[in-house]
């Protein structure tokens, strides 16, 4: 008994030392601990301080700079690189997997406090399908926002986004992310907003501008060339300049141009360097080429190795702790490793954006109630509704309402709630419609049978008996996603999509149930580009719904039932298989990305795509006529304008998106065939006309010319094309030249 006792006794003793070593490890190891003597918050005057600022009011700019320079003028060496990392420590990340059991990014995740200054963090929320703090709204992914094509649409999205993050304490949205679409196999694809440039470009400003008109700072990343998930900390992914100024840049340089407060570095490595470690990327071409003001920070843990490399190339934060920077950087500045220039830049430019974003005044309040307010979840069922593409239809589409004695809705997806990804962007709402719900609120719950499919008899006779049949097929977030190496059961945590087809399951469902009953419509949850070769003429229509967001079930059945009238398009192209993509390879740590993909692809090598680049259907018809220039000839700082007349020759009022693209026939270089360079969504009632004009600025022509190390608009022959898609029988073309007289 005694020795027992003993024992029990050593045993406690034992677990108190380990506690307590337990705990100084998780202090010493944070790299803020506020300890005199070691990395901390210093002592002294702090005679000026953040909080003396004046509010309530812009700040011009040399203002902003002045009081920036005054903060910094308080500041040691040792706190200014403190605001050059985030605040979270190990803790954090341990208690994030322990206490909060994954639930990521609850509260905001800040960055650069200053007590002794009174400099408030950054308070990081992240996104792109909303705002992933707390419960707000679950919009459609990113992707389905991109099929939108709608400037206006994406407006309001941002204008709740920075509505819900200031509710919440947020002052920066992670979530402006446009890493264009190489190919649909890319894990994080619903992340994107397409495939095309210009199209990144247009509909990422219109949100960031609303997000940042509530002084919340938005964030442009992954900042460049990541494309691929499984990979994605290690590739290297080698491009050429021109590629890369004129395929994978352009979007990035729309958003630093439209003042995007901040930039995130990406994680893959880009022509050997780190990205957040290029200086090429980050230095040369986004600080001193493009002139950009805003800060740069890295991709979170895994997005800086080299302390003195990063700093050096131009990286301003290290997120969302302090790795690479803290104690190391400043013993690099003492030794002179690193100029106290380059310190004193990046934390100039941190200083100018907090007090830009913190001292405007706010153009409405936030209150708590703000978040998922009624509006903002009537709007993510509208963004849902103009993002769902009908891909095809054989006059199955819409339902007759009335007539309608049954629906069938099988698959395993069909009833689920299936949001997205479980990552960074992953959004958390109370209640989520899935398409079972939608259409039992829709048609009565008496009209509605649900199969899940995985007994095919069962699902056939579903078919058979009634009036109609939808099928529910695609992926969820096991099966495409952001990739955490941390839980790397692929049943849980996505990565790249394994193929470009359903999965054997449900390809057997469509074609079981299609055989039963030839009205059937499929509806494709996916990030992007499904190959629907197989069973696509069994069918009698097929809709992409994107993973469409908490309200996602409501718009489906106004669409199915005629409610609404279809009005996506595809930011993407759907090919026939993969024969037509540009090659994907998620092993390899050294891929290289060559200057076609997706529409430039096809057109380039002559080959039809299943679904072109800006197509979609809907339940009226447009014709477009009448075409022409305001000029035949145009200067190269000129600016042509190109109409058309629109018509809406069905019966239903509708939406259209007119689109403009720019032909090179007489280019000297090698170039796409035609580039997407403008677009307008429009609404028409029926026999309705309207006269469409789409202006291109001659300097959009232009191609990067490497040796010149400049963008070069030749004086030759152009085309301009307008209509309904990238197709060629979809556009109507006209010629015009860029002359200097
Ligand atoms: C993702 C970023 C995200 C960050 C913070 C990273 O894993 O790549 O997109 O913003 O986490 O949540």
């Amino acid at each position: 008994m005694r020795t027992l006792k003993k024992i029990l006794k050593a045993l406690g003793a034992l677990f108190l030392v380990l506690v307590a070593l337990a705990a100084f490890l998780l202090w010493w190891t944070h790299p803020k601990r506020p300890v005199t003597g070691t990395f901390v918050r210093e002592a002294g005057a702090g005679a000026f301080k953040f909080t003396d600022i004046p509010r309530g009011r812009a700040l011009g700019d040399e203002e902003v700079d002045g009081y920036a320079r005054k903060l910094l003028a308080e500041m040691t060496l040792r706190q200014k690189v403190l605001q050059m990392s985030g605040d979270s420590s190990l803790w954090d990340v341990l208690k994030l997997i322990t206490i909060d059991k994954g639930k990521y990014n609850d509260t905001p995740i800040t960055a650069g406090a200053d007590t002794r200054l009174a400099i408030p963090p950054i308070g990081f929320s992240d996104g792109p399908r909303g705002v992933v703090m707390n419960h707000s709204t679950a919009f459609p992914v990113a992707m389905a926002r991109g099929a939108s094509w709608d400037r206006d649409l994406q407006r309001r999205f941002g204008d709740v986004v920075g509505k819900e993050i200031r509710a919440q304490g947020g002052t920066l949205w992670g979530g402006v992310c446009v890493n264009l679409l190489r190919h649909p196999s890319w894990g994080r694809a619903q992340e994107t907003l397409g495939e095309d440039p210009y199209l990144l470009g247009e509909l990422s400003v219109a949100s960031m501008e609303a997000v940042q008109a509530h002084n919340v700072m938005g964030c442009a990343k992954h900042y460049a060339l990541n494309s691929i998930e499984e990979t994605r900390t290690k590739v290297d992914v080698r491009v050429d300049e021109r590629t890369l100024r004129e395929v994978y840049l352009p979007h990035f340089k729309r958003l630093a141009d439209a003042e995007v407060a901040s930039f995130m570095s990406a994680y893959n490595r880009v022509n050997g360097d780190y990205s957040g470690e290029s200086r090429h990327l980050l230095r040369e071409i986004l600080k001193e080429e493009w002139g950009y003001r805003g800060f740069v920070m890295s991709d979170f843990f895994m997005g800086v190795y080299d302390g003195k490399k990063a700093a050096l190339a131009g990286l301003d934060l290290e997120m969302p702790w302090t790795k690479a920077y803290g104690p190391a950087l400043v013993a690099a500045v003492e030794k002179g490793e690193v100029p106290a220039a380059v310190i004193d830049e990046a934390v100039l430019r941190l200083l100018r954006r907090k007090i830009e974003y913190a001292t405007r005044p706010d153009p409405v309040a936030y209150p708590p109630t703000v978040v998922r307010a009624a509006e903002h979840t009537a709007l993510a069922r509208e963004v849902a509704e103009k993002s769902i593409v009908l891909l095809k239809n054989d006059g199955l589409l819409p339902l007759d309402e009335k007539a309608l004695k049954s629906v069938a809705v099988v698959g395993r997806l069909a009833d689920a709630p299936n949001l997205g990804d479980h990552g960074s962007s992953r959004v958390y709402p109370p209640d989520t419609v899935t398409v079972v719900e939608g259409l039992r609120e829709a048609l009565g719950a008496a009209r509605v049978v649900h199969e899940p499919g995985a007994d095919l008899a069962r699902a056939r006779r579903a078919a058979k008996a009634a009036d109609a049949v939808v099928v529910v097929a695609g992926f969820d977030h096991s099966d495409e996603g952001e990739y955490i190496p941390e839980k790397p059961s692929r049943d849980e945590w996505g990565g790249d999509r394994e193929s470009l087809a359903l999965k054997a399951a449900d390809r057997e469902l469509i074609l079981a149930v299609a055989a039963e009953n030839p009205r059937t419509v499929v509806v494709l949850i996916a990030a992007s580009a499904v190959t629907v070769e197989e069973w696509r003429e069994k069918v009698g229509a097929i809709l992409l719904a994107f993973y469409p967001g908490e309200e996602g079930g409501r718009a489906f059945a106004g669409i199915l039932l005629g409610r609404v009238n279809p009005s996506g398009r595809l930011p993407f192209t759907v090919p026939k298989d993969a024969s037509q993509l540009p090659p994907f390879d998620n092993t390899s740590l050294s891929v290289e990305y060559g200057p076609y993909h997706g529409y430039t692809l096809a057109q380039k090598k002559g080959w039809e795509p299943r679904y072109a680049f800006g197509h979609g259907l809907g339940y009226t018809t447009f014709s477009y006529a009448n075409p022409a220039l305001d000029t035949a000839a145009v200067k190269a700082d000129g600016t042509v304008v190109a109409s058309v007349d629109v018509t809406n020759t069905g019966a239903r009022a509708g939406e259209t998106v007119v689109q403009l693209y720019a032909g090179f026939p007489e280019s000297k270089v090698d170039r796409p065939v035609r580039l997407l360079r403008g677009f307008e969504r429009v609404a028409l009632a029926p026999g309705e006309t309207k006269r469409v004009s789409l202006p291109l600025a001659a300097k959009d022509l232009a191609y990067y010319d490497v040796g010149q190390k400049a963008w070069v608009v030749e004086r030759t022959g152009y085309t301009l094309s307008v209509g309904s898609s990238s197709r060629p029988a979809d556009l109507l073309t006209l010629e015009f030249r860029v002359t200097d007289y």
